[in-house]
């Protein structure tokens, strides 16, 4: 009999950053996550996501943390584990394009901070969005993965596929990920998408999707049958819903074939006790609510992310406009359509979602167009898989030339200007203040006093002395 050969998967944790961010709101503070950190550490886990996403604003904006003290601590903290983070090509971690230099800076600092992996997507899968950031990447000497966005829609072929995936090697990255926001993707496709891939590229592959659908573990399985080489999980109390599927369930589920991962469930265990009071607490608190933890079948049906679901229901709510529920839900996919039919992600899925709600609420469609979507179909925010709808497209810019270029192109570089903030030069206490500063003006500032005034309080001595003096 041959025998077996061993392709072991690999895992990426998830629960210090998509899992709360998918279930708590991106609420889980460096205090909750350092006790667990060295447990966690002995897993043999591929990697752990534990920074960038929506966890940089949530810490300045509601836990009044410094993102990049967090990141440092668990870097002390992890000494054998690689750190992974989510990165939003030229929107870095904010909502709007930044001029190259602030994303290259950004990307130093995050790899001098402990980032080993950084994971680089853009929301309309537009490469050219994509290429600052992996070079930055590779100059520091870290990992580089590009991370396409998956979506459904007619030009979304597997020939698409494959040959995005060529193009990713050819930029120099070093592994892709299938990134399914939604849960959209279903496991016989999962065996056809990973294939095309593994065509297109000789790259390793990783697996993201959410449970949203109910369909993620079995996707998975079968993305791992095809070939899949890492998949992304959270430890079971923070685990499927709107998060990922359970990393102990994943481990058992291959355990005893060829693609065991080896790790250690009384371990795995230990962790998941640890957790549990968390989700207990966050359940009784209402921070967890049971409507992200259920199977959620609409976005199938409608194929719109959950979280953009419960944002139009309360958009809806505050115009005192319930009712036009189903009408918006049959409004986005035409929006979608008009603005070259992109993925729906941040922020895209915002931008959608927002002009959908206000072409039902008109009573007339592109009666009001919003900021965001005239800089779409202007072309800011790059390119679309298909054209944008010309007829929409006039109507939200009229003459002016649209942008056809890599967007960042026509930026300047800020950084300079940054720096010489009169903000920036009052709170400055650490080189990364700056790129705080240049993501979250408005939450930085307000984060930048509060910090000082902690500082003044821990320290009365210091009180009577300049500021700009304390220690960092
Ligand atoms: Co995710």
């Amino acid at each position: 009999m041959a025998e077996q050969v061993k392709k072991p998967l690999k895992i990426t944790e998830t629960i210090l950053r998509d899992a709360h961010q998918s279930l708590i709101a991106t609420r889980m503070t460096t205090e909750q996550m350092l006790p667990i950190v060295d447990k966690m550490d002995k897993v043999g886990y591929h990697s752990v996501e534990c920074w960038g996403g929506a966890t940089f604003d949530a810490s300045l904006r509601f836990l009044k943390e410094d993102p990049w003290e967090r990141l440092r601590k668990l870097r002390d903290g992890f000494k054998n584990t690689k750190l992974q983070m989510l990165f939003r090509g030229q929107n870095i971690l904010g909502y709007n394009h930044y001029s190259d230099d602030v994303v290259e800076y950004f990307v130093q600092k995050s790899l001098a901070n402990g980032i080993d992996i950084i994971r680089i997507f853009d929301c309309f899968n537009d490469l050219r969005n994509l290429e600052t950031a992996v070079k930055a990447a590779k100059k520091e000497k870290g990992h580089a993965q590009i991370a396409l966005s998956y979506t459904l829609g007619d030009a979304y072929t597997l020939d698409y596929w494959k040959e995005t995936a060529k193009k990713i090697e050819d930029m120099g990255a070093d592994s892709i990920c299938i990134k399914d926001m939604a849960g959209l993707l279903l496991p016989y496709k999962a065996t056809e998408l990973v294939q095309a891939l593994k065509e297109g590229s000789s790259l390793p592959i990783q697996m993201h999707t959410h449970y949203t659908s109910g369909v993620a573990s079995m996707t998975y399985l079968k993305a791992v049958e095809a070939g899949a080489d890492i998949i992304d999980t959270a430890m079971s109390p923070f685990s499927m819903g709107t998060s990922q599927p359970a990393t102990e369930v994943m481990v058992e589920t291959f355990k005893g074939t060829e693609y065991d991962t080896g790790l250690d469930q009384n371990l795995l265990a230990e962790i998941a006790d640890y957790f549990q009071p968390m989700r207990d607490e966050a359940l009784k608190s209402g921070l967890m609510s049971t409507k992200v933890l259920g199977v959620n079948i609409k976005t199938l049906l409608y194929q719109v992310p959950g979280g953009m679901l419960s944002n139009l229901v309360s958009q809806l709510k505050e115009n005192g406009a319930e009712d036009k529920y189903r009408e918006v839900l049959e409004e986005i996919p035409r929006v979608r359509k008009d603005y070259g039919e992109p993925p729906l992600v941040t922020p895209s899925s915002q931008i959608v979602g927002t002009q959908a709600v206000l072409n039902v609420l008109q009573g007339e469609r592109y009666k009001m167009i919003t900021k965001e979507s005239k800089k779409v179909l202007a072309g800011e925010f790059g390119q679309t898989i298909k054209p944008f709808n010309p007829e929409v497209q006039k109507k939200a810019i009229g003459d002016t030339e649209p942008i056809t270029c890599r967007p960042a192109d026509l930026i300047e570089p800020q950084l300079e200007k940054f720096e010489k903030d009169p903000v920036v030069q009052e709170y400055k206490q650490q080189d990364e203040d700056v790129l705080s500063y240049a993501l979250f003006p408005a939450v930085a500032t307000e984060f930048f006093k509060y910090r000082e005034a902690q500082q003044t309080k821990v320290d009365p001595k210091a009180a009577d002395t300049d500021s700009k003096s304390y220690p960092v």
